[in-house]
């Protein structure tokens, strides 16, 4: 938990509380706040299993899980590959339309240009291509005078993604079944804030959106999860323009490492299908290999 990533409030927030439900699960667990360190700290340990509660750079793309493989410690979540696409949000994408899977254009460019030139015909967004919880994304609107002020803490490549209209659905994949959709209401969009402030979001689980859209992202997370050969865990995110019916559902991206905080998705999609984060944590321990 923890690690090195602009998520580590959140991987602590994960890292606390799977080790909380481990414990209760009857397993001993030794907390570990991943720095450069965590070679040694492995080798001092050698845990039966590493719980990876990472997320972000370092820990959800691919680098973490090749020192696993390297010291031969079975992990939970996906491999070293599988981890390393899944973080690149633009190879992601690439992965999506090779298996037909619906996705809005986008470009990788300098952050220098982006600043000085509308890359994409707003409206837009601009984000990192390798982070998450919505850290550092930046919408254009239509109509917007120039494009954006990114600041020097951006990536000197950033993604710049054709805005998405519409409602945030999200799907959990666990072993070989998609789980259920959720429908993310905000005052505004999806962002740090209203992911991790309590109240700061509202999840309708089931959505109530028309079962040919819930069923699209049952049968699009799991043909994600297989296609960038996820294991256990992934949660993939949509977003669905209702204006345009079933054409207006495209994938955002999958994460591997979805988070596992109170007010997270994946806990409580697990647990509006009956299976309680204790379980949800056992599952990954009892799934997890090298
Ligand atoms: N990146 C955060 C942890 C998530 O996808 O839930
Ligand atoms: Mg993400």
């Amino acid at each position: 938990m923890g690690g090195m990533s602009s998520e580590r409030e959140v991987s602590l927030a994960s890292g606390r509380g799977c080790a909380a439900a481990l414990r209760e699960e009857g397993f001993e667990v030794v907390e570990v706040d991943c720095g450069r360190d965590l070679p040694v700290r492995l080798d001092e340990l050698r845990p039966d299993v590493a719980f990876n509660a990472l997320h972000g750079p370092f820990g959800e793309d691919g680098t973490v899980q090749g020192i696993l493989e390297w010291m031969a410690i079975p992990y939970t979540h996906s491999g070293v590959l599988a981890s390393a696409l899944a973080l690149d949000k633009e190879r992601t994408k690439a992965i999506y339309r090779n298996v037909g899977l619906p996705v809005v254009e986008s470009v990788l460019a300098p952050r220098d240009e982006v600043r000085t030139r509308h890359v994409l015909p707003p409206p837009y967004v601009v984000k990192p291509y390798n982070e998450g919880s919505s850290v550092g994304v930046y919408i254009v609107h239509e109509g917007s005078n120039g494009p954006p002020a990114l600041p020097d803490t951006m990536p000197e490549v950033v993604m710049v993604e054709a805005f998405a209209a519409g409602r945030e659905l999200t799907t959990t994949v666990l072993g070989d079944r998609a789980l259920t959709v959720t429908d993310i209401l905000t005052d505004t969009w999806y962002d740090y804030d209203a992911k991790y402030r309590p109240g700061g979001s509202r999840h309708v689980v089931p959505a109530d959106i028309p079962a040919d859209i819930f069923d699209a992202c049952l049968s699009h997370a799991l043909t994600a999860h297989r296609a960038l050969g996820c294991r256990s865990l992934s949660r993939t995110d949509f977003r669905w323009d209702p204006a345009r019916g079933a054409d207006g559902l495209i994938l955002l991206e999958t994460n591997t490492q979805p988070g596992m905080t109170p007010t997270s998705l994946t806990p409580e999609q697990a647990q509006s299908v009956g299976i309680s984060f204790g379980a949800l944590c056992r599952r990954l321990v009892e799934e997890a290999s090298c």
